[in-house]
């Protein structure tokens, strides 16, 4: 039989590629290019190679993942139990698909990955690839018992690979558990598993300062939306991936986008990270702000209701469903008047609006204006709250309410 392995090159996956062979699998090593660190990329085919791989390949998604999976959860303003931006969710799903279309090339009729079975990313990866692919054997060596009782901890797995002649970084054990591609980075375990240990200087913050380390002035940054799509960042016509690096470096040396967090898992249990996502955090507040001056109120409230359910969805991995498909659906005939460009002041960790432009503004000054005048006709607003206060007045002569 043979197989793909959603492949980092990492100890873990390293020994999964190893030990899958000793199963009697022929292994093609997919790596999915996300943005996540990656010092060579040449050494991590040769070492797929030399560790017995069939093939090995990269396949860079960035561009696709920003523009056709996070932008639209973007425009859904989804937040995961109020807060996560969904940095890590939203990349499983493509790193399923594009380990299916290698598995579709070759032949292959399972897809091995290193999620362990405590976590969301066995979900996304499962939920996606099955529904692409329903017929797919998904092998999840973490989850297997023999697997586990063969490599209990770090000692057995690099025991395994200097059997292999497997080369393993001599890279000393990190602190947290991470998780890094191009819209965020998440740290988790360690002594973060410590709740009441805040504050903690992770020491690989890779994509921005903390608030105190951030410079003494307000940088500002413009960014320009076309139909809810962030196009461009200070004038400067971008594509979906460059934008979103262009905001990583300026929010992420103001401190932008940091968050301590308690979640509740998936599969049920609490568990706390600490996450970092500088230049999605910024396109979540220019949006918004977009927004407020372009959406139908009525459109908007009804997008706010249903959006804890949409970051949910993304959360557990139902990505590939139908319900997402009309989810997109709607939220992409939503966004058609959020166009313009929103200026932003970013400092210390904080974002504010320093200028707002949009041609379709329903913003309309003569109606809101204080100074009266415009279409608006105060007069009118004795009937509407006559008519407001109708069951209300009735209310309180059929059952007066003590004051
Ligand atoms: N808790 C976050 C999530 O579920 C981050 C997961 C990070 N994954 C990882 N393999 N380190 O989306
Ligand atoms: C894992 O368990 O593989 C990482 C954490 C997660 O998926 O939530």
């Amino acid at each position: 039989p043979s197989c793909v392995l959603a492949y980092s090159g990492g100890l873990d996956t390293s020994v999964i590629l190893g030990w899958l062979q000793d199963e009697g699998y022929d292994c093609h090593c997919v790596y999915v290019d996300v943005g996540q660190p990656c010092e060579d990329r040449e050494a991590i085919l040769k070492k797929a190679h030399d560790c017995g791989a069939k093939s090995a390949r990269i396949v860079d998604v960035q561009e696709e993942m920003i523009r056709d999976f996070a932008f639209p959860v973007l425009q859904w303003q989804a937040k995961y139990e109020g807060i996560y931006l969904l940095g890590t969710s939203i990349a499983r799903p493509i790193i399923s698909k594009a380990c299916l279309q290698v598995a579709r090339e070759v032949g292959a009729e399972a897809f091995a990955h290193g999620a362990t079975g405590k976590g969301n990313d066995q979900c996304r990866f499962q939920l996606a690839a099955e529904a692409l692919d329903p017929t797919v054997k998904i092998i999840a060596p973490w989850r297997m018992k023999s697997f586990r009782d063969k490599f209990p901890g770090r000692t057995e797995l690099i025991e395994f690979c200097d059997i292999k002649k497997i080369p393993v970084k001599a890279s000393a054990s990190k602190p947290y558990s991470s998780d890094e591609n191009c819209l965020h980075i998440s740290y988790e375990a360690g002594d973060l598993e410590e709740v009441d240990n805040c504050g903690v200087k992770v020491p690989d913050f890779g994509m921005g300062v903390s608030p105190q380390e951030a410079p003494d002035a307000v940088e500002e940054v413009s960014i320009g939306f076309e139909a809810g799509v962030p196009v461009s960042v200070n004038g400067k016509k971008l594509s979906a991936l460059d934008v979103v690096q262009t905001l990583n470096t300026i929010a992420g040396r103001n401190g932008v986008g940091r968050i301590d967090i308690v979640e509740n898992r998936f599969v049920g249990m609490k568990s706390r990270g600490v996450y970092e996502a500088p230049g999605i955090t910024t396109l979540y507040a220019a949006h918004l702000q977009l927004e407020q001056l372009t959406l139908d109120r009525d459109l908007v409230n009804l997008r706010d209701r249903i959006s804890p359910e949409v970051a949910r969805d993304v959360y557990y991995g139902f990505w590939y469903t139908p319900k997402m498909d009309a989810l997109l659906a709607f939220i992409k005939e939503a966004q058609k008047p959020v166009t313009g460009e929103i200026k932003l002041g970013l400092y210390k960790g904080n974002i504010e609006v320093h200028g707002r432009k949009a041609e379709h503004s329903l913003y309309d000054a003569e109606i809101a204006s204080m100074e009266g005048g415009g279409s608006y006709d105060q007069t009118d607003a004795e009937g509407f709250l006559r008519l407001q206060g109708l069951p209300s007045r009735v209310q309180g002569t059929v059952r007066p309410r003590s004051y």
